[in-house]
């Protein structure tokens, strides 16, 4: 047994299967869909403060606070990436990246060697391909994921300059869509994913992508990990997990699953949920 099974994680929910699980393969071995009508499945995953921070300005950007980043939560972003046929990734994040201001998020089991292991014997490459979302093209590839053997895709608008459109396929870049406007709409994405064959797509991005998507009704599920530790901050230096204008109507998920871990020390205990788009009916975890 090593640090990822102890202590066991308790199922609180669904409540007539209720039990104790280890972290290592709770998201890997759970049945996920594959979206379908030509459409992927697409899920998010964030890592929250008990008063719903996703990352806080230290003075050099907003970063996932170390505070609530913790490797049980990370071996369990891993396991979804192992899911997934396709990253979606941001602008943003491929410039903090190479400003050394962001963890590299993107290869996928470095430190987990037996994810490779499962995505081989379930047929798939050993990288899932990556998708960038972006209004400026502002940014490097990172030549690693070329060298990793993944397709990169960009979103682009129709009137980005075309010397950066040029450079991003010199650098192996090929074009998933040519967007109406700077903001894609998620479901130009979601439709281009789904034309190019891709069946499961992770958004590893933050706020901006995950109420793009959810705008168009294009996030079927989200899994978030609540660590039970409030961190505060003052208006403007924090960021939460969904930003931009109101969401109206708002957008209904349902719970599917929640486990307790109670950590192995003081301020170490966390939840863990499944929230799965809740699409034109009452939902059933709250009996209504
Ligand atoms: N706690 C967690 O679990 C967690 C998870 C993910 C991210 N985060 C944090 O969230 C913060 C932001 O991450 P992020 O930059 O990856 O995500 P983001 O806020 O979703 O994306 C921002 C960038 O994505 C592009 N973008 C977003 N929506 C777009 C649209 N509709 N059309 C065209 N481009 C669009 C823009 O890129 P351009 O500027 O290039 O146009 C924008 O600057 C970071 O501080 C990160 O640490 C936390």
């Amino acid at each position: 047994m090593n640090a990822l099974d102890k202590p066991l994680l308790e199922r609180l929910y669904p409540a007539d299967s209720r039990g104790y699980e280890p972290v290592a393969g709770l998201y890997l071995n759970t049945p996920l869909p594959e979206g379908g009508d030509g459409l992927p499945w697409c899920y998010a995953n964030f890592v929250t403060s008990l008063d719903g921070r996703i990352s806080l300005d230290s003075g050099g950007g907003c970063r996932v606070p170390g505070e609530i980043a913790n490797p049980r939560d990370w071996r369990l972003f891993q396991e979804l990436a192992a899911r997934a046929d396709c990253l979606l990734t941001s602008g943003r994040y491929l410039r903090e990246l190479a400003a050394g201001c962001a963890q590299d998020i993107l290869p996928l089991g470095a430190e987990f060697p037996d994810l490779q292991q499962w995505r081989q014997a379930s047929g798939l490459p050993a990288q899932p391909d990556v998708a960038v979302v972006s209004g400026s093209l502002d940014f490097e590839l990172p030549p690693t994921l070329v060298e990793q053997g993944r397709r990169i895709w960009l979103f682009a608008p129709q009137d980005a300059d075309p010397a950066r459109v040029e450079r991003h396929r010199r650098a192996g870049a090929e074009i998933a869509a040519r967007t109406a406007s700077a903001q894609a709409r998620g479901h130009e994405i979601r439709r281009a994913l789904g034309a190019l064959g891709y069946r499961r797509v992770y958004s590893v991005a933050g706020p901006q992508i995950a109420r793009t998507l959810m705008a168009d009704d294009g996030l079927d599920a989200l899994f978030q990990t609540v660590r039970h530790r409030a961190l505060g901050g003052s208006p403007g230096s924090f960021e939460t997990m969904v930003e931009g204008p109101a969401l109206t109507p708002p957008v209904d998920f349902r719970l599917a699953g929640l486990y307790l871990d109670p950590g192995d020390r003081p301020g170490a205990s966390q939840h863990f949920l499944r929230l799965e788009r809740a699409r034109g009916r009452a939902c059933p975890s709250l009996g209504a």
